[in-house]
């Protein structure tokens, strides 16, 4: 027996089954949320719909311990084989300019050199590279390390907002739109940090103002995770600060 999946599970099988109580659903209506979450596996969207509904409430969990940036859902988008990159992401299609800058800071404000940063973002069609074979995981996605000051700067294209009720959704698009929420995420930069000696990091950049900032379907924006850009001639800028928390703190 494993003790922790036993507590954890039972108590979810207890709560699923409190609810079904409270509601007195019926033969009929088990069958039919049976069925739903039949066709979403065949769909191959299990990951999406845990993603859509738990991912943040692990990171709000996360973040009882912790004192640096906000983890923030990853989402069932991450590659881990991106390509590294140095100046700039390779992007392709119809999109827009964006400089990607961060730094890397520790709980003391002291820069943290040689941490591994993963990018993402969608492309212009709302969906990430990688998953299908007109859009190859060299796109929309980067890998790059922290220089001594904690820094990294690269060129790549304003992520778009994309739907999530849409036909490639399926069953998980169907049951947001039976929530009542609407399906856009707003647009966001995906980032992972990891480094030896500090807990892993996955996080979001959100952009003030734009669309469905309010309404995020996946309830996952916060202001501490929303940014303004900066212009540099024509081409906006994303400064993104982040702070990891050591494993030892
Ligand atoms: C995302 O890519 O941001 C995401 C997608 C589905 C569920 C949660 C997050
Ligand atoms: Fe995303």
């Amino acid at each position: 027996m494993n003790e922790r999946v036993c507590t954890v599970a039972s108590d979810i099988i207890d709560s699923i089954s409190d609810v079904l109580r409270k509601h007195e659903v019926t033969f009929e209506e088990y069958r039919a949320g049976f069925r739903h979450l039949i066709a979403a596996a065949e769909n191959h969207e299990v990951g999406l719909l845990l993603d859509m509904f738990f991912n943040q409430t692990i990171c709000d969990i996360e973040m009882k311990s912790r004192q640096g940036t906000r983890s923030n859902v990853e989402g069932p988008y991450f590659l881990e084989d991106a390509p590294w990159v140095t100046d700039s992401v390779q992007v392709c299609g119809n999109t827009e300019p964006l400089r990607i800058r961060g730094q890397v800071r520790d709980t003391a404000g002291n820069p943290v050199p040689d941490v591994e940063v993963d990018l993402w973002w969608a492309n212009p069609d709302g969906t990430y590279s990688g998953y299908s074979d007109d859009l190859p995981k060299k796109f929309f996605r980067g890998k790059l390390k922290t220089d001594a000051e904690g820094r990294y700067d690269v060129m790549g294209s304003m992520p778009i907002e994309y739907p999530m009720t849409s036909a490639r959704h399926g069953p998980t698009g169907e049951l947001i739109s039976m929530l009542g929420r609407q399906g856009m995420r707003t647009k966001h930069v995906h980032q992972k940090y990891r480094k030896e000696g500090y807990h892993p990091l996955t996080t979001q950049a959100y952009f003030s103002g734009a669309a469905y900032i309010d309404e995020d379907p996946v309830k996952a924006v916060f202001d501490d995770l929303t940014y303004d850009l900066q212009l540099e001639g024509d081409v906006p800028v994303l400064e993104i600060e982040t702070v990891l928390d050591s494993i030892a703190a």
